[in-house]
């Protein structure tokens, strides 16, 4: 069990009420100290999270793991400079890291929106560091990820118009979406990136892979932005089934979301921020 839990918010959309000399960008990234490993959970939009990360006294490069929940830009923008000022981390993602892709905008234009050439390339060059994965993977006894997350629920989707190719064809699954766990003596904590799984099923399959733990803390962004008001309800109906003593909603959740989950739950849910620290499990 992990007994001391720690996580900052790196980056995220909304600006931090009390540090103004923290800056803010759409993106998210959290730094997580969990006894004595220190995980780099995304990398926001672009090296922004360096400047973050001196003001909140954190070091970067001593961070054992860099993990990437998907490959969008969003995500994925601050990864040369943290491979630069990290040499010795090991990496962790799934192969479609790589990929291009695409959005489908309001005006109907398409907008890149996978990793960066740099950051590619910045991979690429450290692939003895990579490990890429496509099932869940435990870093220790208490620490999983869960690789690509079962589309169980019909209620949820990836959230947005997403496609692989600019002309608009082959929707894109975003099958690399990950979460982590991580296994304190009161329970689970999860964390996720945009969640393009969908909350249910991301929180359903870590369910099924580490059984009979209660879910006490659940951070990230869950992309409920288009989400229907059948989704919301469910969403909410689940959620209420797990009570989380904490529920920090990120990035791209959405206000009208946060709203209706705030009327909903049973639970206390909270706006996430830029420079947000919780102690989870103690
Ligand atoms: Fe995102
Ligand atoms: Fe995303």
């Amino acid at each position: 069990m992990i007994h001391d839990l720690k996580i900052t918010a790196l980056i995220d959309n909304k600006d931090n009420p009390q540090k103004n000399n923290l800056h803010t960008e759409h993106g998210l990234s959290f730094w997580i100290e969990a006894d004595d490993i220190k995980i780099l959970f995304d990398t926001g939009r672009s090296d922004l999270l360096m400047h973050n990360a001196k003001v909140l006294d954190i070091d970067i490069s001593k961070a054992d793991y860099l993990i990437l929940s998907h490959g969008h830009y969003d995500h994925t923008g601050g990864v040369t400079a943290c491979i630069n000022t990290n040499r010795t981390m090991s990496v962790i993602c799934h192969a479609d890291i790589y990929i291009s892709r695409y959005s489908r905008q309001p005006d109907s234009s398409m907008k890149y929106i996978g990793i960066s050439e740099e950051n590619s390339q910045a991979l690429n060059q450290n692939k003895n560091r990579i490990t890429l994965i496509d099932t869940p993977y435990f870093i220790n006894d208490n620490i999983g990820i869960t690789g690509p997350i079962p589309r169980i629920k019909r209620y949820e989707n990836t959230g947005g118009h997403f496609y692989r190719y600019i002309k608009g064809i082959a929707k894109d699954l975003i099958i690399d979406d990950l979460a982590i766990w991580i296994k304190t003596e009161k329970g689970l904590c999860i964390i996720t990136g945009c969640c393009h799984s969908g909350i249910v099923n991301t929180l359903s399959y870590i369910n099924k892979l580490e059984p009979h733990q209660p879910i006490i803390a659940i951070l990230g962004g869950f992309h409920l932005l288009n989400a229907s008001n059948e989704r919301l309800k469910n969403t909410a109906k689940y959620l209420n089934s797990c009570q989380p003593e904490q529920f920090h909603a990120f990035h791209c959740t959405g206000n009208r979301a946060i709203d209706f989950l705030c009327n909903t739950c049973t639970f206390n849910i909270s706006q996430g921020f830029t420079g947000m620290t919780t102690q989870i499990g103690a």
